[in-house]
């Protein structure tokens, strides 16, 4: 059953106060609820509807009285209390059994911890209640449990009492000085240790934080710690708001669906992006956990204080809170370099995540208009196109005019449940601007096109470019309307010059301007133009969109090497890579020989060697397009030739800056104690992207520099850059060094056994490789390590093969989707939204050769029909099957 934005109504029946108390115990843990209701003036009916699942009711009171069963409707997911009075003290009993919930969604039990997940309808797995982001409500919450086995006890707010209670068992009471829609609401009790601080905030207000994780972990909480008191220092000085508790929590757990949640004082996280030290977390690592611990805590504005309507705005909190923890890095770094490479990692992701997502049958708008399942809308197109439409208003209206907007937004909608339409009608109101067109970017699916074209007129000289957009049908959206698009746009001169710009008639001159594309085809003629010029389109990426201009190569080569925005630079270098890579993969479909033109060899070479850059920045332009990415660019993807062609450009590349290479690999060590900050973490990936391209000479002097520095590492950066590289490689030494990356294998997982995180890393670094096939994959799944109900442990290696290893996946017998499909089932019965998201890796099935596209449909099938098929699979599914 789907439900539709457009049947949107306010609840019959506000919720004022909750008063909980629960007695937490595995097998049954007894909940007694007291809800203080009153009846919403502006609703006419009055069914008092409560949401509840999976839960055993006991006892209903309604102002003092027991219900008798003719006073309600109870079916699997919901209570109706018919003909409720005008103001409801309703008193709800109900047990939940913790340790038998697999699915990690309402209470559940991991390492004899509790913990809960509440977004998005997980409260109803707790009680009965009004279970929407609408519904705001004053909380107390009493704990009581046993004192050796919950030493512990938290929820939301501020303790307000805690005490003995006799026989082994002690309470904790907290209280949430703010309303709080029930998704917001968490409990965690158990054994756990805690790093804490005080801190000053801006205003001179002390604040207590604490970073709860298992006993044994209080060695890998600083960094966590550390990205906590920045992104509260953030953003006070960047927004102007401040912590409204006194206390922030963060708690640790090694179950989890998902990265984390920003419950109102009280974050859960995966252990993933809380715990790290040097010698178990690489950068990407410790720059996950900073962004994901800045994003729950910035929700605490965006998403907490002003929350959402319903969860069609569910992009509302999520857009605006990526936007904002992307901000939060980026400014962080502090260098422009260092912004542009955060800003080119997050473009990298959107077009290889979310532009296939909107490509495919699961292609939505940012507010979409149904779903089945939201838990299946948790989505890059609700997270990274949400963000880049709030980006969007950002270039629109400038640094000050979207503070404005900001403010004005919660000046009006503090303590509020809204929309997606009242942001943006702040962001209009604060800067006198019309963006009704804007309003399509949350309406319309599908990446919008950007063609351009440009013409150099020497006698006028003028130059002159026209834009055309459209945009690829979607599901139900067949015809679309043009989008408000923000093209940020520059002139490169033949000296590699920035050429002033000036629109002709206007007197402003801009290096950058930034053109609003509004209609389906524009012109804008640049005047005062003295000789030929190189377009730089789309500086920034400043619209989420696909710019096709037709670059010669010598344009992107300049581009390359001389265009001032370091986006342009890199997408050059990209675009030169992808066009070369698409062709050796039809030399490969037709059988003739294969080579590299100087030209692209050249221009790679001068990136790496020029140390004016910052090695962040080189290492991204020596990065190729993933092999994700050349499959989107073709109309029947070919992941043997794809696979094939990339390597084959990796050695050619590897071979002809051999010297550079090596120089470089020397010159970007990184001595001493190690340190996480960007400059350092650049220089290890230039330095490890260089040793990945060592391996492939074939030759043994490489392969034992990868093995020196992989026994020499002090840090896991350049341990597992070490690793991966000996693994992956596809050279010759392959055969040669088999046995010893075996004992390489066996030693690391000896050594690292007892961290699960490593673990995580160790199963994925095998999943990923080169060599290892289906039969491999189901082998290691007999692997005393593995476990398919941790999240973690199923997505490193199941996810890992089926979304990064394409060449094995798509093996032509098919093996790889029947794998696929065992796993989808075998995680149904467990979990159904970690099943729905792995179900979702057969998305594009419709883009490979024909027999393939046959075995997928079996796979497919065969899941559709599968016994007990959650909502969460099956949505996903009959869409697949559906295109
Ligand atoms: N709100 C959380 C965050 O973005 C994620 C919650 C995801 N919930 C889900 N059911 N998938 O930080
Ligand atoms: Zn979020």
């Amino acid at each position: 059953v789907s439900i539709y934005r457009k049947d949107y109504a306010p609840p019959n029946f506000w919720v004022d106060k909750v008063e909980m108390g629960f007695d937490l115990h595995p097998i049954r843990t007894h909940v007694a609820t007291r809800l203080f209701m009153r009846r919403n003036p502006d609703r006419s009916e009055n069914d008092l509807i409560l949401f509840g699942e999976d839960i055993k009711l006991l006892q209903l009171r309604l102002n003092g009285v027991d219900l008798k069963k003719s006073a309600y409707r109870l079916t699997k997911e919901c209570l109706t209390i018919v003909n409720a009075p005008d103001e409801v003290c309703l008193e709800v009993e109900t047990t939940i059994a913790a340790d038998k919930n697999t699915t990690m969604s309402g209470l559940y039990v991991s390492n004899g911890n509790f913990y809960t997940q509440c977004e998005a309808e997980g409260f109803r797995k707790i009680t009965y209640f009004p279970d929407r982001p609408d519904v705001m409500a004053s909380f107390t919450v009493m704990l009581r449990g046993d004192k050796d086995a919950y030493p512990v006890l938290l929820s939301n707010g501020n303790l307000i009492e805690q005490g003995d209670l006799g026989d082994g068992r002690h309470y904790a009471k907290w209280e949430d000085p703010f309303k709080k829609p029930s998704y917001l609401f968490a409990l965690v009790a158990g054994k756990l240790v805690c790093q804490e601080e005080k801190f000053k905030l801006q205003s001179g207000r002390q604040v207590l934080l604490q970073v709860w994780v298992e006993p044994g972990n209080l060695d890998k909480t600083q960094h966590a710690m550390d990205s906590l008191k920045k992104s509260i220092r953030w953003d006070e000085q960047r927004f102007g708001l401040e912590l409204d508790l006194d206390r922030f929590m963060i708690v640790a757990t090694s179950d989890f669906n998902m990265g984390a949640m920003e419950n109102k004082g009280l974050n859960i996280f995966n252990t993933k992006y809380v715990l790290a030290n040097p010698r178990v977390a690489t950068d990407t690592d410790y720059a996950g956990i900073e962004s994901v611990v800045g994003h729950e805590y910035f929700h605490n504005w965006t998403g907490n204080r002003v929350t959402c309507r319903d969860w069609f705005q569910l992009s509302l909190k999520e857009g605006l809170t990526v936007f904002r923890d992307q901000e939060f890095s980026g400014d962080l770094v502090g260098t422009e370099t260092g912004r542009a490479v955060k800003r080119i990692e997050d473009v990298r992701v959107l077009r290889q995540l979310q532009f296939s997502e909107d490509a495919g049958p699961m292609a939505h708008p940012v507010r979409p208009d149904s779903f089945v399942e939201i838990n299946n809308f948790y989505t890059v197109t609700i997270y990274e196109k949400g963000a880049e439409v709030v980006r969007m208003y950002y270039t629109l209206l400038g640094h000050e005019g979207f503070r404005r907007g900001m403010d004005l937004y919660f000046q009006r909608h503090d303590g509020q449940a809204v929309t997606c339409d009242d942001f943006r009608v702040a962001m209009a109101d604060a800067n006198g601007r019309d963006l009704k067109q804007f309003e399509r970017w949350y309406s319309q699916a599908g990446t919008p096109r950007v063609s351009a074209q440009g013409h150099y007129d020497g006698s006028k000289k003028t130059y002159s470019l026209s834009l055309t957009q459209s945009c690829p049908k979607t599901a139900g959206q067949s015809k679309k309307k043009p989008f408000h698009i923000p093209v940020a746009f520059g002139l490169i001169d033949v000296q590699g010059g920035e050429v002033p710009l000036q629109l002709e008639g206007d007197t402003i001159v801009a290096r950058t301007k930034i053109l609003e594309l509004t209609r389906e085809s524009q012109q804008f003629v640049f005047v005062n133009v003295e000789q030929d010029v190189t377009p730089s389109l789309l500086r920034n990426f400043s619209a989420p969109v696909i710019l096709e201009f037709e670059y010669c190569d010598e344009q992107l080569a300049h581009l390359l090497a001389y265009d001032s925005d370091p986006f342009c630079r890199w997408e050059a270098g990209q675009r030169l890579a992808m066009r070369r890579l698409l062709n050796l993969v039809s030399a490969i479909q037709k059988g003739v020989p294969l080579s590299l033109d100087i030209l692209f060899l050249d221009a790679l070479k001068k990136t790496l060697i020029d140390t004016s850059l910052d090695p962040a920045f080189r290492e991204l332009v020596l990065t190729l397009p993933s092999e994700a990415m050349i499959a989107e660019e073709m109309k029947v993807a070919d992941p043997q030739g794809i696979h094939q062609a990339r390597q084959f450009a990796r050695a050619e590349i590897a071979q002809y800056l051999k010297s550079d290479l090596l120089q470089v690999y020397q010159d970007n060590q990184t001595p001493g104690k190690y340190s996480p900050d960007a400059l350092s973490a650049g220089k290890r990936a230039l330095k490890n992207c260089a040793l990945a391209y060592l391996v492939e000479w074939a030759e043994k002097s490489t392969y034992e520099l990868a093995y020196t520095q992989y026994q020499d590492a002090e840090n896991m950066t350049d341990r597992m850059a070490a690793l991966l590289a000996m693994l992956h490689c596809s050279s010759a030494l392959d055969k040669v060094y088999r046995k010893t990356r075996n004992q390489v294998l066996l030693e690391f997982y000896k050594e690292f056994q007892n961290d699960a995180l490593v673990i995580d890393k160790w199963f994925t670094l095998q999943a990923t490789a080169p060599t290892t096939d289906v039969t491999q994959v189901r082998q290691l799944m007999q692997h005393k390590a593995f476990s398919m109900g941790n999240p973690n442990r199923a997505r490193s290696l199941i996810f890992a093969f089926c979304n990064a290893n394409p060449a094995q996946f798509h093996c032509a017998d098919g093996s790889g989707y029947e794998f696929w499909a065992d796993s989808v089932i075998a995680l149904n019965k467990l979990n159904p939204q970690v099943a729905a998201r792995l179900a979702r890796s057969l998305d594009r099935w419709t883009k490979y050769p024909k027999a393939q596209q046959t075995r997928m449909k079996a796979a497919l099938e065969r899941v559709a029909k599968t016994k007990s098929l959650s909502k969460d699979v099956a949505e996903v599914i009959s869409k697949a099957l559906a295109i």
